[in-house]
């Protein structure tokens, strides 16, 4: 059986990976997988637990032992806590505060990329976050990198009724040592501050669809 085909979009903050990560599984029928999810899961952990996601140590120490569980969902890979799925709860401007902490513990960015990795479980996955096409599927051939300016990402996120400083959590994701933020070695990089996202996911498809026949 050929392996699993991994789509991986990366980005900065608000770029529109989500909004475009599913459009593109939905357009391929493949299961999309948001790891930003799985930090955040882990954030709103520590923070339920009460344990400092200053302290490296006992964040890698929470890790080590939570109880999860990987299911998939109506096309969407899910990270389960105790059986649990914490959907609202991973969004509130505190879990996004203390998330880049979180990330920043390497221990934390192995047991989650070889969570991820496990996930073509469930089939060919498009998958994004921030280190995907660099750290995670560094040996997929089919690698995107979502950008826009900051006031469109800053517009974007203010029209979800969020207030966030995108440039402090980009600049974090960006400066950690563990697998920062960064344009993987052969991704096609979309800026689309001006795209709308039928555009956006037209060219992620587009691409796709021309290796798939290249290769074919
Ligand atoms: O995409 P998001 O805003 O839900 O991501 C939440 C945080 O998790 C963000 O600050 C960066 C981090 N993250 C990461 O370090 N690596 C990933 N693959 C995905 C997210």
């Amino acid at each position: 059986m050929p392996s699993p085909i991994v789509i991986a979009i990366d980005g900065t903050s608000a770029s529109g990976k989500s909004t475009n990560a599913k459009l593109v599984a939905r357009a391929l029928g493949y299961i999309y997988v948001d790891t930003g999810a799985m930090y955040r899961t882990l954030a709103w952990q520590c923070l339920r637990q009460r344990v400092a996601v200053t302290d490296a140590k006992a964040v890698a120490a929470l890790c080590r032992k939570w109880k999860t569980q990987l299911v998939c969902v109506d096309g969407e890979v899910r990270l389960l806590v105790d059986g649990y799925f914490p959907q609202k709860e991973i969004r509130t401007a505190e879990t996004s505060a203390a998330v880049p902490q979180v990330a920043a513990v390497p221990k934390v960015r192995d047991w989650m990329k070889q969570s991820q990795r496990a996930c073509v479980k469930f089939g060919n996955l498009v998958m994004e976050g921030r280190d995907i096409g660099s750290n995670v599927f560094p040996e997929t051939e089919f690698k995107f990198y979502l950008d826009a300016s900051l006031d469109e990402r800053s517009r974007r996120r203010a029209a979800e009724g969020v207030r966030e400083n995108l440039a402090v959590r980009d600049r974090r994701d960006s400066e950690r040592a563990a697998a920062p933020l960064m344009v993987p070695l052969g991704a096609k990089v979309i800026n689309n501050s001006t795209l709308t996202a039928e555009q956006t996911s037209g060219l992620i498809l587009a691409e796709i669809r021309r290796r798939l026949g290249d290769a074919g």
